[in-house]
């Protein structure tokens, strides 16, 4: 399993030292097979990978530009950059850059980019509360996967989170049953090999006893609960209890 930490927009320097019970965790058997990756701020992206050092936990970025190669884009910071100091990783698409007006063919160009600097994407999908309500998640979530992985040849450099935007941040999650009907759907919408998929959305120390019951999961994306490492260590813990 994959557990996937997206910091947002939190996190300064002191922020590290909360990282060393995550480090000593990582070591212990306890952890059992389960991946840490963390997604800092770009500022922080340096100093977790030195951190990380000595530890099998991977760092990404939680965004790229769209170009492959290196231009005048004030602000940005492009795939090959993140690789180059260390990254593994990136988030793509998250429902907080959408709703900022990244748009799917936008984000196809940005998986290419990351895929063509050998990043792993983690590809955001997800519907809204009025989409849902109105029946639509199903085309929701087929129109991001393909327009967003349109032209991308293989799968296996590419996890699919499927974070409901009215999840994110509000404690509230799908039941069981309603979350297996779409990661199932999502799984069948690919031909051959399905990605690694991701559930996002108030994970928690508290939820994760359910949510690790669902079938066709590869891991989590947590946001809230990832800033404190007793949550982050105790939703892995959970996770093979
Ligand atoms: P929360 O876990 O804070 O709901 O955030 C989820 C998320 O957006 C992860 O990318």
């Amino acid at each position: 399993m994959y557990f996937v930490a997206n910091w947002k927009m939190f996190g300064n320097l002191k922020s590290i030292n909360t990282l060393n019970k995550v480090i000593k965790f990582s070591k212990s058997k306890e952890i059992n097979k389960g991946r840490l990756i963390y997604c800092p701020p770009y500022t922080l992206l340096n100093s977790f990978y030195k951190k990380f050092k000595n530890c099998l936990i991977d760092i990404g970025a939680q965004n790229c530009h769209e170009n492959d190669d290196y231009g005048a884009h004030t602000g940005y910071v492009n795939s090959k950059m993140l690789k180059s100091i260390g990254a593994n990783y990136v988030i793509i698409g998250h429902s907080e850059n959408r709703k900022k007006g990244e748009n799917d063919n936008l984000i196809n160009l940005k998986v290419k980019s990351a895929i063509k600097a050998k990043l792993k994407v983690i590809l955001c999908i997800g519907e809204t509360l009025s989409e849902k309500r109105k029946r639509k998640t199903k085309s929701i979530l087929s129109k991001q996967i393909k327009i967003g992985l349109k032209n991308i040849k293989k799968n296996s450099n590419i996890f699919i989170a499927y974070e409901p935007v009215w999840s994110i941040g509000t404690g509230n999650i799908p039941n069981q049953y309603e979350l297996e009907k779409i990661l199932e759907f999502i799984k069948k919408s690919f031909r051959g090999k399905a990605p690694k998929i991701l559930y996002g959305g108030s994970v928690n120390p508290r939820n994760i006893m359910e949510l690790k019951r669902v079938n066709y999961l590869d891991g989590f994306l947590i946001g809230g609960a990832s800033q404190s490492a007793k949550k982050f260590i105790d939703i892995v813990k959970k996770t093979y209890s």
